[in-house]
């Protein structure tokens, strides 16, 4: 995992614009929010599922590189005080503290932009028609019916009680979409067929839902310092969370229940989906 986060640091530092080329401080600030940071738990997902399919790395590389580029854009908006205002990502100041709000918003545009740049500019795959498959696959999962809409939900659900089908749906498209699209976006650039692409669809679903229940849990037992983000802040900003819903002890139990389908939706692949097996213990037991 670790050889595999530095890999995807390198190629995102080669994918995004070079500082020194107008106009600078946006690159700078682009730079900023995505290099020296971050788990690449989207990027490992990529990897992972594309090795299953025998897919070539250079493409995983583009396809990680966007996956965590859009991953990234949605954290600048996320934290800008229209929407959670937060000042701490990734144990530094946020992109709109350490630049201003306007620049974190272009920030964020540009990022989206890359993301699609990447998958598109170059031959991703042999067939044409699968690579554009894969860019509609990953705007589908950014946009209104995904993470975007998913947001949507996130920020008129403060102050309300919603139900647990609500608050599902909600994490399921905020979070569990991008995540269920770096699984495919992997297993596509690769050969694969309905007997792989279904386990896999089933696996990044639960674990999609799964990564935001953890990141609920977390946002009640860890400290701002592990974090790098600030701790407890969906109850000072009354989000309705599994942990707010639930009770913690019943969050966790979802936790690990859901990691226990996602073992089991995998298991039919054999030994080659071992990796996913690793990512998806890691993102339970993960202490950030
Ligand atoms: C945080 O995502 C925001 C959510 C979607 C829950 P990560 O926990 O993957 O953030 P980084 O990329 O590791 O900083
Ligand atoms: C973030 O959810 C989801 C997206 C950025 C799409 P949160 O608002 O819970 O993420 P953190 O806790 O700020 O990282
Ligand atoms: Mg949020
Ligand atoms: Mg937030
Ligand atoms: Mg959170």
């Amino acid at each position: 995992m670790a050889a595999m986060q530095q890999r995807t640091e390198a190629a995102l530092a080669v994918a995004l614009p070079d500082p020194a080329i107008a106009p600078d401080r946006l690159h700078e600030a682009m730079r900023y929010a995505v290099l020296g940071g971050g788990k690449r738990v989207r990027a490992l997902l990529v990897h992972a599922a594309g090795q299953l399919t025998g897919a070539d790395t250079a493409a995983l590389d583009r396809a990680a590189c966007a996956v965590e580029l859009i991953h990234a854009y949605s954290l600048v908006h996320d934290d800008m005080p229209c929407m959670d205002d937060d000042v701490l990502r990734r144990g530094k100041p946020t992109v709109h503290v350490e630049y201003d709000q306007a620049t974190a918003l272009l920030t964020g545009d540009a990022l989206q932009t890359l993301a699609f740049q990447l998958l598109s500019e170059q031959p991703n795959v042999a067939d044409p028609s699968v690579q554009l498959e894969m860019i509609a696959l990953l705007a589908r999962a950014s946009g209104s019916r995904g993470m975007a809409g998913g947001q949507a939900i996130d920020l008129a659900s403060v102050g309300r009680e919603i139900s647990r089908a609500e608050l599902e749906f909600m994490h399921i498209h905020k979070t569990g979409a991008l995540i269920r699209a770096a699984v495919l976006l992997g297993a596509r650039c690769g050969a694969c067929d309905a007997k792989v692409l279904e386990p896999l669809d089933r696996y990044g679903k639960l674990v999609g839902l799964l990564f935001q229940v953890v990141d609920d849990i977390l946002d009640t037992q860890a400290d701002t310092a592990t974090l790098g983000k600030t701790a407890g802040k969906d109850a000072d900003h009354d989000k309705p969370t599994y942990v707010s819903l639930l009770g913690i002890t019943e969050a966790q139990a979802l936790a690990h229940t859901l990691l226990d389908d996602a073992l089991s939706a995998i298991k039919p692949l054999g030994p080659g989906a071992r990796r996913l097996d690793d990512i998806a213990s890691f993102i339970v037991n993960r202490r950030f």
